[in-house]
């Protein structure tokens, strides 16, 4: 036997409870214990959004929700802002196109934050823009773009949306949905949630409704209309994903137990030990120190160290599951997730497993370091 850790940014570990109620019986959806759940997880979903507006629950993975805010929002040739800086930016970009939008690139290296000043510019130079795209937290280069200074910048356009991936942002860093003007703000349900993929839930800020108004752009699962009349009815359109929302209803009341504060700052202090850790054994972070997230740690793989056979090694001879790069950096770097049910240990054991593993590989290291400088932030405090 082999005890299993999985130390990706999503699919992320499922807590026991979660796990329990989705074991449960088929119950049907059209009944009053099923609505009662749902009419819980939506208030949940809200108080994880940090939003009093609309909340809409699907039946899908994090994209069906991108390609929604795409369908729901615009009309074929609108103009829109779209910024990226890592593999999911890419993929609203080719969402746009594939509508029929005008897309105005935005791209920076992975390395890269979008800059809110560019932002700011492009949509003085583009005034016809119908909405701007952001990934706050872009999973496949740890990067945490600013959305609360371009919702500020956004919010001076009546007739321009600001659509928000924060699809590993929300339950890790802050996001204030209302409160930073941001009209359109996306989760998925392997992520923070901290339940098994297909469930994603998006906002929809009034500015949004009157985006979809006058889209005409084709939809039918994914109209958000449908959904909205139906969750004023505390039910759904078509048949819902009911273990997930059951265990989602679970899994908030698990957030709401800890804080959400309370929740974001434990994300802070893990990813703070990860990146320590790994810097304490001489790996170089992925993500620059203006912006990152903590959801994910991304490092580079040092010179004359294969890559591939650090995520392979760290799985097969010590049970650890973490990702590898994604696209150009394949090989190139490694990803330590930390989004959702996590604690200390699983850092010390991901940071020990690591340190064996580059071991192994003959990399040259201080043995123990990154297990230390963890340790030394999760004592803080401590006065030990
Ligand atoms: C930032 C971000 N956006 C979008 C997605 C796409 O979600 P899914 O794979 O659930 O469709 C992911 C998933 O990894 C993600 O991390």
């Amino acid at each position: 036997m082999q005890k299993k850790y999985l130390m990706t940014p999503g699919p992320t570990p499922v807590p026991a409870e979660v796990l329990l109620t989705q074991a449960a019986p088929m119950i049907h959806h059209r009944t009053p214990d099923f609505s009662a759940a749902f009419a819980q997880s939506i208030e949940g979903l809200k108080y994880v959004f940090q939003t009093t507006g609309d909340v809409l629950l699907f039946a899908s993975s994090g994209t069906g929700v991108m390609e929604a805010a795409i369908a729901n929002c615009f009309c074929a040739g609108d103009k829109v802002l779209v910024t990226r800086n890592g593999k999911f930016g890419d993929r609203m970009k080719g969402i746009s196109e594939a509508y029929g939008l005008n897309v105005v690139d935005m791209q920076y290296e992975w390395t890269s934050v979008v800059d809110p000043g560019d932002v700011a510019q492009m949509l003085q130079d583009n005034p016809d823009a119908r909405g701007v795209i952001v990934t706050q937290s872009e999973t496949s280069s740890g990067v945490l773009n600013d959305v609360q200074a371009i919702g500020e910048i956004v919010r001076a356009y009546p007739d321009c949306v600001l659509i928000v991936d924060s699809i590993t942002g929300i339950g890790a860093v802050e996001c204030k949905t209302d409160e930073w003007g941001l009209d359109v703000v996306m989760t998925g349900s392997q992520k923070g949630l901290m339940l098994p993929p297909g469930l994603a839930a998006t906002t929809v800020s009034e500015k949004a409704w009157r985006a979809y108004e006058r889209s005409d752009l084709p939809k039918y699962y994914f109209d958000w209309m449908k959904y909205k009349k139906n969750v004023e009815k505390d039910t759904t359109p078509f048949t819902p994903a009911v273990s997930l929302v059951l265990g989602l209803n679970v899994a908030l009341g698990m957030i709401r137990e800890e804080g959400l504060d309370n929740v974001i700052a434990r994300h802070a202090r893990l990813a703070s030990a990860t990146r320590l850790g790994c810097e304490a054994l001489g790996l170089k972070l992925f993500a620059p120190t203006e912006g990152r997230g903590n959801a994910v740690t991304p490092v580079w793989v040092p010179e004359g160290v294969d890559g591939k056979a650090i995520v392979k090694i760290m799985k097969n001879r010590y049970g650890v599951t973490i990702a590898g790069g994604q696209d150009a950096y394949e090989g190139r770097i490694i990803r330590v997730g930390h989004l959702g049910y996590f604690g200390e240990f699983d850092i010390i054991t991901t940071l020990a497993a690591l340190e064996m593993t580059l071991a192994e590989l003959g990399y040259e290291f201080e043995r123990g370091a990154g297990i230390i400088a963890a340790e030394t932030v999760f004592m803080a405090g401590v006065g030990a």
